[in-house]
């Protein structure tokens, strides 16, 4: 059941401190300070080549995938939605990785992707939250996130538990291909052992978040703005945004704004921008100003370093925990999830069951 929470999503959003504990369980070792994954058929060293496909919210969290595949573990990675790799014709170098993320395990492209990749000599693994599913029975390798069953029909603890197994899997793959050391290993396991508390921190700011959420519920459009690993949260902030309230939400490359989309920014638009301090940030906050000059109404989530850095004027800012940037991603999911949950509800949605969707899409 639902708890005391109104709605299943609700409850879901709130799981996230412990399953993404039970998630980390598995790989991280808190005493060792070291993160490792199962025994695998194939050497992680002799991997050349990932290429990571899913669709929806999990395609969001393989887009992430990549920019930590490639800082931590220097590996060329390639991400693409299932329904496009499946029909391709993909070139896939004999003996590469290809990795498959699916909250259902049974999503019907994602499915046939990995067929290919089977008939391609690829590794095959798997990221499923359901370890009795097609995929899981079909691949090499099966990853667990370890979120019990997840009945809102748009993904939240899932997603973030997919974040939390793949930041693990890039630890282990730069440490397989020698290019993390014992120190910084030891810290990105202590921040990622420290996230579950960190979200707790993020859930007890829910009702500034709740406001904002109401201030959201007349805007025809929003748009979303990230750099770096912030872009496809953006990206997935602007899906749950649209799928549960009907507002027409877009995610963008903060960067990209001014090939297009600036276009559309008056006094009217909301404009969220996800923003830790990071090495980004300077990029970002540039991209925010542009914004600020056309009259747009700016809604930054950052950190104390990142607000205080900001000199233009927003208005509102989420002040999110301090981390290490490389587990922000997971953190700033929270208040991304909140705010589509809030407008929604004070539009009157379905939120659970949003109209049209379906949690599993077991057909093309
Ligand atoms: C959005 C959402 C969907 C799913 C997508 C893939 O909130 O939940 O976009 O992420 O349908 O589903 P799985 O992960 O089961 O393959």
């Amino acid at each position: 059941g639902k708890g005391n929470h109104r709605h299943f999503m609700h409850k879901e959003i709130y799981e996230q401190p412990a399953v993404i504990g039970d998630t980390l369980s598995t790989f991280v070792n808190p005493a060792t300070r070291t993160v490792a994954l199962q025994d695998l058929p194939f050497d992680l060293a002799e991997v050349s080549r990932v290429t990571i496909v899913a669709c929806g919210t999990s395609f969001h969290s393989a887009l992430v995938a990549k920019y930590w595949f490639e800082k931590l573990a220097r590996i060329s990675v390639e991400v693409d939605i299932a329904s496009e790799f499946r029909y391709r014709a993909a070139e896939l170098p004999e003996g590469g990785l290809a990795l498959f993320i699916s909250q259902s395990g049974e999503t019907a492209d994602t499915l046939a992707a990995l067929r290919y990749a089977k008939s391609q000599k690829q590794h095959v693994a798997v990221l499923v939250n359901q370890p009795e599913s097609s995929m899981a029975r079909e691949a090499d390798v099966m990853l667990q996130t370890l979120c019990g069953p997840e009945i809102g029909v748009a993904s939240t603890k899932a997603f973030t538990a997919q974040l939390a197994v793949l930041a693990c899997f890039a630890i282990a793959v730069a440490r397989a291909r020698g290019k993390i050391d014992t120190q910084r290993e030891a810290e990105l396991a202590t921040a990622l052992a420290e996230v579950p508390s960190r979200i707790a921190e993020v859930l007890a700011d829910e009702e500034a978040i709740e406001a904002l959420g109401k201030s959201l519920i007349d805007a025809r459009d929003v748009l979303y703005l990230g750099r770096g690993t912030s872009y496809p949260l953006a990206l997935e902030g602007a899906l749950k945004l649209k799928e549960l309230s009907y507002i027409h939400a877009e995610g963008y490359a903060a960067g990209e704004m001014k090939h297009g989309p600036i276009a559309l920014i008056d006094d009217q638009m909301p404009v969220i921008v996800v923003a830790p301090h990071d090495e980004l940030f300077e990029k970002t906050a540039s991209n925010v100003q542009e914004v600020l000059a056309r009259g747009g109404k700016v809604i930054m989530m950052s950190d104390a370093a990142g607000i205080a850095a900001f000199p233009g004027k927003t208005l509102a800012t989420i002040r999110l925990p301090d981390c290490d940037p490389f587990v922000a991603p997971i953190l700033y999911s929270i208040p991304l999830q909140l705010l589509a949950y809030h407008t929604a509800v004070h539009k009157g949605t379905d939120v659970d069951q949003p109209r049209n969707l379906a949690k599993s899409v077991t057909v093309e």
